[in-house]
């Protein structure tokens, strides 16, 4: 077969190791849009048609997002590069294999560690492996097995195993900035680099017309989002949170569920919240969340139907009076307005800074946003007791999720007050 790419012209130079790199590991961070998963899938393509002894594992935190990500983009990027009719594309498994030779890229899910390592390929070796989205990998110990599953002899002379992660590095507490990018702990013959959307000469203006707001608008959150460096931890609200898996069913046995709405529309996003809180042992698990924007209340009421909230206690935003009313005239029967007291988020946040908060992997929204909820700065660069109130809205939801939970003492004091105002308390 004839085919002559020219890689220069396909990928920014800020991709070139991928294609010349022998190292073990390369590890990728980087900004939105920088060009990392485009990249990797041409990566992918290009060392099944040029290494006939190459075999892919892509994989992602949830096997079952692969499909919508990863194959689609490796099918678009085939597509692009001339070469689809040489593969088999298999949406349903998914799975791809190149016609030719039998070779194959396979996809699968770190929540399916057996089906990874039973796998065996019937020609080559499974000596390449692709960790798309690679923060969402919680358990440094969880990879480590998976990575056990890449080793053995390879036949080709010139062949050799390498491993290439993507990711926002969204928090600079990530087993992944250890492993791979602080001198003094990585891990041997790796190849540690970071891109920007400047390296990505395929943006349109919009798109980085966003990210220079985002600069402006919210400066801790771009650090990560649009200069791809690690997210700092110093200034959080919130240092009392984890993002780990956790048995739901167990957690529920002794937990209060919660349900919290955030509306936003074309810049903020609607955020949902679904939490269970248990407060013996003082523990908050969030376990659902939606982030969206540009949703109509036909959207929200469709999305809260569908996911079986529909008969759920829920409180929503005091500030949208008109969206709650018209939600329970559509069905929504038990959504509540939440109270606005003065000093009603530092007293939500209080409460919230008292519990572990322990978030479900794939509520990454909720993660991001725990990652980057920050106090406020005075003039003279110290801290002060008020969070930035930006990119908030999932906590912001949590935070009228909670609300019931909160108030019962508060109500009461009010209540008293009103006694005494009409001359019945003592
Ligand atoms: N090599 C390329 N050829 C053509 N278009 C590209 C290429 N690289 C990037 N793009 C364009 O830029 C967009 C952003 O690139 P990509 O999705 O790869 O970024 P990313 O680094 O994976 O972003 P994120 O961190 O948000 O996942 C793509 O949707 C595509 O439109
Ligand atoms: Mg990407």
């Amino acid at each position: 077969m004839e085919i002559s790419w020219n890689l220069p012209e396909m990928v920014s130079s800020a991709y070139a190791p991928l294609f010349v790199s022998h190292s073990r590991i390369i590890a990728y961070k980087g900004s939105r849009g920088s060009g990392k998963s485009e990249a990797m899938a041409i990566k992918v393509i290009y060392d099944i048609v040029t290494k006939p002894y190459v075999n892919w594992l892509v994989l992602r935190r949830y096997a079952n997002t692969n499909r919508q990500s990863t194959f689609t983009l490796i099918q678009k990027v085939a597509n692009r590069m001339g070469v689809s009719g040489f593969f088999q594309f298999n949406a349903s498994l998914p799975e791809i294999t190149y016609k030719p030779t039998g070779q194959k890229i396979l996809f699968r899910g770190a929540d399916k560690p057996l089906s990874i390592t039973s796998i065996s390929v019937e020609t080559g070796n499974l000596c390449r492996q692709w960790v798309e989205e690679a923060y969402q990998l919680e358990s440094e110990e969880a990879y480590e097995t998976i990575e056990e599953s890449m080793r053995g002899v390879i036949d080709d002379p010139e062949g050799f195993y390498q491993t290439i992660f993507t990711f926002n590095p969204w928090s600079e507490r990530h087993w992944l900035k250890k492993r791979f990018f602080d001198e003094k702990t990585k891990v041997d013959d790796v190849l540690a680099l970071t891109t920007t959307y400047k390296d990505n000469p395929f943006l349109d203006e919009d798109y980085i017309g966003r990210l220079i707001e985002l600069k402006r608008r919210n400066p801790r959150r771009a650090k990560v989002a649009v200069d791809g460096e690690w997210g700092v931890a110093e200034g959080l609200v919130f240092e009392n949170f984890v993002v780990e898996n956790f048995d739901l069913t167990e957690v529920l046995k002794d937990a209060i569920p919660v349900h919290g709405l955030d509306f936003g529309f074309s810049h903020d996003p609607t955020a949902f919240a679904e939490a269970a809180v248990n407060l013996k042992t003082k523990d908050i698990y969030i376990f659902n969340e939606l982030y969206k924007t540009g949703m109509f209340t036909k959207d929200i009421f469709n999305w809260l139907v569908v996911n079986g909230y529909q008969n759920t206690t829920i409180t929503a935003d005091c500030a949208e009076d008109r969206l709650i009313a018209e939600l329970r005239a559509l069905g929504i029967r038990r959504i509540n307005r939440s109270k606005k007291g003065k000093g009603s988020i530092m007293y939500g946040i209080d409460f919230m800074q008292g519990f572990t908060i322990h978030i479900l992997p794939s509520c990454v929204h909720a993660a991001e946003e725990f990652n980057s909820y920050a106090f406020s700065k005075d003039k003279d660069g110290n801290w002060i007791n008020k969070p930035v109130d930006k990119d908030n809205h999932f906590i912001d939801a949590l935070r009228y999720g909670l609300e019931p939970l909160i108030m019962p003492n508060k109500n009461k004091s009010d209540r008293m007050e009103e006694f005494k105002k009409l001359g019945l308390g003592r």
